[in-house]
């Protein structure tokens, strides 16, 4: 219970503002808000962009592995800079990537697939400001705004694939009338950068996105939550937000409020993106209950990625029917970031359900020849060069054991070693890991360690592998512990040779 007064809900922002963890700022920000000062140092301290030391962040991601980030670590090591590994920067098109806080923020342009007016996203497409969506969801109502969702079959874009109306419903059918919306633009699973280059390139569509969701569950208030080293993205967001208040094209309400993430992955995860934005360690919540009953502030709260958002006013225009229709084998279509050993790595919009094989070709080809890839993100494990055919879907991918989650691919060609690459996952999910409980802190740590006996020569390092593997699916609290075992477990199922015993 926090003294009465206590202002929680600010101390990540007056963090951020006195420059990060330096002496005295924890009894600054404790005077300031009133909140106790080991509670304050104890959420410091789990946010690493609050390290006032950290200097240049060097990606560690797979991506960045692949394109020798090592040796960019080493370089500025060699001119004494300050610099630090980081897990994931969202750059992994530009891969080595390293981002100086005090440095240009600007990320160059990535590739695209061509302008397709019959995709709902059309990265390439002009951001017209029109608004016309949010006129035509005010004109029919919320019934039928939701049932064209439902029509349209849109799952989240986030990584979990829940489909979007019932979500939208379960929020809309609670008695509670202070409820919040919350846009998860967190972007932290290595391998993804699509949620970057919607708001860069189509602020609007998010905008317009966010106010139909406002005007159809009867929300006053959106979070809008950005990781932190998206500042270029965020002022994106500003103009637009600015701009479109400035016309009138959003009406008085909702109000609007924007929050830095402060690097910790786990805070994509809903409910730890809730903690955060309450002012606490970023540590997912046991459910139910879940978001849309009690989230922020315990209050109804819709969660939803910028993907997703910004494919509600295409559905409003153009029906439900229309964004069912663009996919292959699922609903609507998808925006697919695709990097590692291509030849133009980018974000390419193509029907759901797409092979590699059509991604490649968008993508600019293999350079080498494929050997594996992972199709999610970090999570969704490997898969071998013979499913190139395979449809990346969600049902698909699911079959298959893996998942389509944030849709964040990663080519490997056949100078990839594939225990380097396990460890390369398993190091992320360590790091990454909250250490909330137990089975996910303890198993990260004994599948990385377990890895590194077997690099050194120890060859039963390996024999209780699935053992762990049960053990945190079974009992992990979030995602991130129920899938952290995958990128090992598939790598030594589909790649048994660079596994076996040397002795
Ligand atoms: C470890 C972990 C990390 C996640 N990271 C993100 C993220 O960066 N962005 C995101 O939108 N969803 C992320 N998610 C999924 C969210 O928990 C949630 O499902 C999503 O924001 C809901 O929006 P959607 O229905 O539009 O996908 C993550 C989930 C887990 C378990
Ligand atoms: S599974 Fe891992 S990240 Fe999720 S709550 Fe448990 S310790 Fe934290």
């Amino acid at each position: 219970m926090l003294p009465k007064g206590a202002d929680r809900e600010r101390i990540l922002e007056l963090l951020e503002e006195e420059g990060g963890l330096r002496p005295g700022v924890v009894t600054k920000v404790h005077q300031q808000t009133g909140v106790p000062e080991a509670d304050i140092y104890g959420v410091a301290t789990f946010y690493h962009l609050l390290d006032p030391e950290g200097g240049v962040r060097v990606c560690q991601g797979l991506s960045c592995k692949l394109a020798g980030c090592d040796q960019v670590k080493a370089d500025l090591d060699a001119r004494g800079k300050k610099a630090s590994y980081v897990a994931c920067l969202g750059r992994c098109d530009f891969a080595p990537a390293a981002w100086d806080p005090e440095g240009d923020p600007t990320t160059p342009e990535t590739a695209f697939s061509p302008s397709d007016p019959s995709f709902a996203i059309d990265l390439l497409g002009a951001d017209a400001p029109r608004y016309d969506a949010l006129e035509i969801a005010r004109e029919r109502g919320s019934d039928w705004v939701v049932g064209e969702l439902e029509t349209s079959g849109l799952q989240g874009r986030g990584g979990a694939g829940f489909p979007t109306h019932f979500k939208w419903n379960a929020v809309r059918g609670q008695a509670e009338r202070e409820r919040y919306i919350a846009l998860n633009a967190d972007e932290g699973e290595p391998g993804t950068f699509k949620d970057r280059e919607v708001i860069l390139r189509r602020p609007h569509l998010v905008l317009e996105g966010l106010a139909i969701a406002a005007e159809v569950l009867a929300v006053n208030d959106i979070y809008i939550y950005i990781r932190g080293e998206f500042g270029q993205v965020r002022a994106a967001l500003e103009r637009a937000l600015s701009a479109a208040q400035a016309r009138g094209d959003l009406g008085d309400h909702p109000r609007w409020h924007f929050v830095d993430g402060h690097g910790a992955y786990i805070c994509g995860e809903e409910t730890a993106l809730i903690e955060a934005l309450e002012g606490k360690r970023g540590m997912p919540r046991l459910r139910p209950p879940y978001p849309v009953e009690k989230g922020f502030r315990d209050k109804p709260t819709l969660v939803q990625n910028v993907e997703t958002i910004a494919c509600v006013p295409a559905i409003v225009r153009q029906g439900g029917a229309w964004f069912r229709d663009a996919g292959r084998t699922q609903p609507g279509s998808k925006l697919y970031c695709v990097s590692g050993h291509v030849a133009r790595p980018g974000v390419y919009e193509a029907p759901l359900g797409v092979s590699l094989r059509d991604l490649l070709d968008l993508a600019g080809g293999v350079v080498g020849t494929l050997k594996a890839f992972s199709p999610g993100g970090a999570s969704s494990g490997f898969l071998p060069a013979d499913q190139i055919d395979l449809p990346l879907d969600f049902k698909s991918l699911a079959d298959a054991g893996s998942m389509l989650g944030s849709a964040g691919l990663v080519v490997l060609n056949d100078t990839a070693d594939m225990v380097e690459a396990a460890l390369i996952q398993a190091v992320f999910f360590e790091d990454e890991s909250c250490g909330q409980c137990a089975p996910c802190r303890i198993g990260t740590q004994m599948l990385r360690q377990a890895l590194e006996r077997y690099r050194a020569g120890e060859t039963d390092a390996l024999a209780h592998v699935s053992n762990i593997a049960w053990g945190m699916g079974e009992a992990s609290i979030c995602g991130l512990g129920q899938a952290a075992w995958m990128p090992l477990s598939s790598a030594m199922k589909y790649f048994p040779d660079e596994f076996e015993p040397t002795d």
